[in-house]
């Protein structure tokens, strides 16, 4: 008998996806992009990032937070600025 693996950790300042229980915070076989109500778009699993110009970003972890409320002061990445601007993503 397996067990499942252990969650993977949200990065600080990322909200759980609405209706996230262990399910959704365990990394899938396969990368996957799950957008978090009022917050930012989380990235897990084996993705290949690029920029605007077509270099490749790399992920610092295997689960990534990135921002699209545009508040963050470290893009792409979020920093938990969309808790306090105001920023809502179902409008
Ligand atoms: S989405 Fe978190 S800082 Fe922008």
């Amino acid at each position: 008998m397996t067990q499942d693996p252990p969650p993977t950790p949200v990065p600080d300042g990322a909200p759980a996806p609405r209706g996230a229980g262990r399910a959704l915070r365990t990394p899938p076989a396969r990368g996957s992009v799950t957008f978090c109500p009022d917050g930012p778009v989380l990235v897990r699993g084996d993705v290949d990032l690029r920029d605007e110009d077509g270099s490749a970003v790399e992920k610092p972890r295997p689960t990534v937070a990135l921002c699209r409320c545009g508040g963050s002061a470290i893009k792409p990445w979020c920093d938990g600025t969309h808790k306090v601007n105001g920023y809502r993503s179902l409008d």
